[in-house]
């Protein structure tokens, strides 16, 4: 038994460091823009000292097993009474348990109410497609501004998320920011959101959707309230008229190809409602739902190579363009800020 324990023993240590290693480095990667380990928002707090209690709670229950393990396998390995075996059974399998756990719930139930409450007046309307992010404002009056792929926050306030999904089910996730919510066809979910630090959070489909569910992603803007008003006043606006040469020629390729009858760009004809709306699409932080940055180099990578990019994806690849075509296009693109 002595040479098996020891022979196992060895790798599995070995194993966990390097696990844990791998998890500490991991965890430093991109500075915690997508990471539990560096809460944003109240409700991603109250989760991660849930997670520090059970950490800490866990680990000395393992220790207080293992010295009882130790003790009656190597400092008294004699038969004990009766009574003290009874003892330990009542108390260590069926007392102690039901005050830990019960002690937990205690403290745990109140937490799940914080995600559940009642925004602070601001409401945003998120559906999962296939695979990106619609994303609609909801205005005091009723008025909605629709954007996509991106989702832009006031700091100290809550705002309350209005989950849906078109096809599949999705989930909603910004780790730095809060816990998860499933998305549903045809059942709205309710999640809401406090960010407590100015900041851009990545957000991530938490549940298996397709062939490209890992490159459905989204950034999260936390900004000041007086910066989310303008920004939101902005968002509302008509798109920018094309500014340049190139940038006209691409506005008459996009009439060309037809692409506005997938895409709204607000205050031209294009008005499709089939893929994102990409009225100020050149001001968000990525494109591709978090998977390009928006520079002019983005846009025409993408256009050409969507099914390359994003397998299964429904807009086709556009390699039937010319390069000077695809270029004011993405002139264009980039320039509906
Ligand atoms: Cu959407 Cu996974």
């Amino acid at each position: 038994m002595g040479p098996v324990l020891t022979c196992r023993t060895g790798p599995v240590a070995v194993r966990t460091l390097a696990v844990l290693t791998g998890v500490l480095l991991l965890s430093a990667c991109n500075e915690g823009r997508q990471s539990v380990l560096n809460p944003s928002g109240r409700d991603a707090q109250l989760l991660f000292d849930l997670a520090k209690i059970m950490f800490v709670g866990a680990l000395l229950l393992w220790l207080l097993v293992g010295a009882l393990f130790v003790y009656v396998t190597r400092v008294n390995p004699y038969e004990m009474s009766r009574r003290l075996a009874e003892g330990l059974i009542v108390g260590g399998g069926v007392l102690f348990p039901v005050v830990l756990l019960g002690g937990l719930l205690v403290y745990s139930l109140p937490l799940m109410q914080a995600p559940r409450d009642a925004d602070s007046g601001m409401r945003v309307h998120i559906t999962a497609e296939q695979w990106w992010w619609r994303v609609d404002y909801e205005l005091p009056d009723g008025s909605r501004v629709t954007s996509a792929n991106e989702l832009r926050l006031p700091v100290g306030r809550r705002t309350g998320l209005v989950l849906n999904a078109h096809k599949v089910i999705h989930a909603f996730w910004v780790p730095a920011l809060g816990g998860k919510a499933d998305m549903i066809p045809g059942r709205e979910t309710y999640l809401s959101l406090l960010p407590e630090a100015v900041g851009t959070y990545r957000g991530q489909c938490a549940e298996f959707c397709g062939a490209s569910h890992a490159l459905m992603a989204f950034e999260t803007v936390a900004m000041q309230p007086d910066a989310f008003n303008a920004w939101l006043t902005a968002e509302a606006q008509d798109a920018a008229l094309p500014q340049g040469e190139q940038a006209t020629r691409g506005a008459q390729v996009f009439a060309r190809e037809g692409c506005g009858s997938c895409h709204t760009v607000r205050g031209t004809p294009a008005v499709g409602r089939v893929g994102p709306d990409l009225t100020h699409v050149g001001s968000r932080k990525s494109l591709g739902a978090g998977i390009l940055g928006v520079e002019a180099p983005d846009f025409a990578n993408w256009i050409a190579h969507t099914e390359t990019l994003k397998p299964e994806v429904a807009m086709p690849s556009y390699d039937h363009l010319s390069r000077d075509d695809l270029q004011a296009l993405a002139a264009y693109l980039g320039g509906l800020r």
